[in-house]
């Protein structure tokens, strides 16, 4: 057994909290400068909205445009706080999409939305899972893509004007989109409708990323009207945070990466990647013949062969008889595994995972600390994306990383899951921007 280079790997990927308190610390920091427009990692963009009263009303539509799907949906609107789902359709982005010219693409989104609407006029919030930095309610440019999209001619435009453009080709000129949204914002919109202490929206999917509502008096770039105890939503876009320890692994896929030196934080956390992360790690056990006795990696030694879903099945699997993790192993060519060597892998598989969980923690607790010191109030974090959702102790070992943060204390802070609330919260977003008027008129850095 490899037991010193375990050791090695094991210091590299097993966090404590030590480690956590330099990331909050490094995060709050970052932060602090962000919000002042200074040069910062964190670029905590305004988002020219806050968590609505809930009385708006009527049927508006969402356009939700994630890392991996495309869905559109019909949401309606009580006037007292209350939503339902109308009419919902969900269309994957496949590679060619995301190769695609702007013309191409924005396209291809309207045909989806040419295809759903029935009614005219419509109001709709489009929910865009990307670094955009934000001029006014319903519009921004895009800074860049992440999650290895590449479409062409995109960045540096305004991604609703892109948008609008096709509809208006396909005739659709009485489709108004009211409100851009992050799909974090969407998130903590649609829970906050309804839940008063909700004030972080987290997106721990393909990609990763937290918003949260901040006071309007301490975002020091906001260059527009700041009323007394109003506030604004902050976009952090925290997956670019780089202020935290990598390992080789993490630098190899970085460099190996669409976009080197970007997205550090997200790297090590995204769905996107987390797979990638653990099958470096293997093929170098591999290399080292520490693992499956000298047989090659087979299909294993191929870039993003090892899917992030493998780390949940891998997780779950029975430790006694680690049948699953022979079979992912056995489909990537790689047969007759001992069981140390499934062991191995099984360890890896979690070690990844863990880590992701931990960092996840330590920068929500740096939000959470920023809004509220001491942690005198209750927050709700409202939490979407796969990783969260479908790996199995990823939600525990995030709670069991607060709780070692934050003491008794982290009982204030509830982790709640809130399913497709991207959208939903774009389509709220939609309502209230067709009444209110406050706050679009300021800018920022
Ligand atoms: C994007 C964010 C988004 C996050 C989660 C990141 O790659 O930059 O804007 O919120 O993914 O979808």
């Amino acid at each position: 057994m490899p037991d010193k280079f375990l050791k090695k790997l094991q210091a590299d990927f097993d966090l404590g909290l030590s480690d956590c308190r330099k990331i909050i610390s490094a995060f709050s920091s970052e932060m602090s400068k962000g919000l002042a427009g200074q040069k910062s990692s964190l670029k905590m963009i305004p988002a020219y909205v806050d968590v609505p009263a809930g009385s708006e009303q009527g049927r508006f539509i969402a356009i939700d445009l994630g890392g991996t799907n495309l869905r559109v949906l019909e949401i309606e609107l009580n006037g007292r706080g209350g939503l339902r789902k109308l009419k919902e359709k969900k269309y994957v982005i496949d590679k060619k999409h995301t190769l695609a010219s702007s013309g191409q693409f924005f396209g291809f989104i309207a045909d989806k939305i040419k295809g759903f609407v029935s009614d005219h006029p419509v109001e709709a919030g489009f929910t865009f899972s990307f670094p955009v930095k934000q001029t006014a309610p319903a519009a921004g440019v895009l800074i860049r893509w992440n999650k290895d999209f590449a479409v062409r001619g995109a960045v540096g435009k305004d991604v609703v004007g892109l948008l609008n453009g096709q509809l208006l080709a396909r005739g659709l000129p009485d489709l108004r989109i009211t409100a851009l949204v992050n799909d974090t914002v969407g998130t903590l919109v649609c829970r906050g409708y309804s839940d008063r202490h909700c004030d972080v929206g987290l997106i721990l999917g393909t990609g990763t990323n937290a918003c949260y509502r901040e006071d309007l008096a301490k975002i020091g770039k906001w260059k527009g009207p700041k009323s007394a105890g109003e506030k604004m939503i902050i976009n952090i876009e925290w997956g670019d945070f780089d202020q935290i320890k990598t390992s080789p692994y993490d630098k190899l896929l970085d460099r190996q990466s669409a976009n080197p030196g970007k997205q550090i934080l997200e790297k090590m956390v995204g769905g996107m990647y987390l797979g990638e992360v653990a099958r470096l790690v293997l093929v170098d056990l591999v290399k080292r013949k520490m693992l499956f006795s000298g047989q090659p990696a087979g299909k294993l030694s191929l870039q993003k062969s090892f899917k992030s879903e493998y780390l949940s099945v891998i997780e779950a699997d029975s430790p006694s008889g680690l049948r699953q993790t022979r079979n992912i192993l056995s489909g990537l060519g790689i047969k007759n595994v001992s069981r140390p060597d499934a062991r191995l892998v099984k360890n890896v598989c979690e070690l990844t995972a863990k880590r992701a969980s931990i960092i996840s923690a330590a920068c929500l607790a740096a939000v959470i600390k920023h809004i509220d010191r001491n942690l005198k109030n209750k927050h709700t974090v409202a939490i979407d994306g796969s990783v969260y959702e479908k790996h199995p102790v990823f939600a525990k070992q995030m709670r069991k990383a607060l709780q070692a943060i934050f003491g008794q204390k982290a009982q204030k802070i509830k982790m709640a899951l809130t399913k497709d609330g991207s959208g939903v919260g774009a389509a709220v977003i939609a309502a209230v921007a067709g009444t209110k008027k406050s706050n679009s008129a300021g800018t920022h850095d």
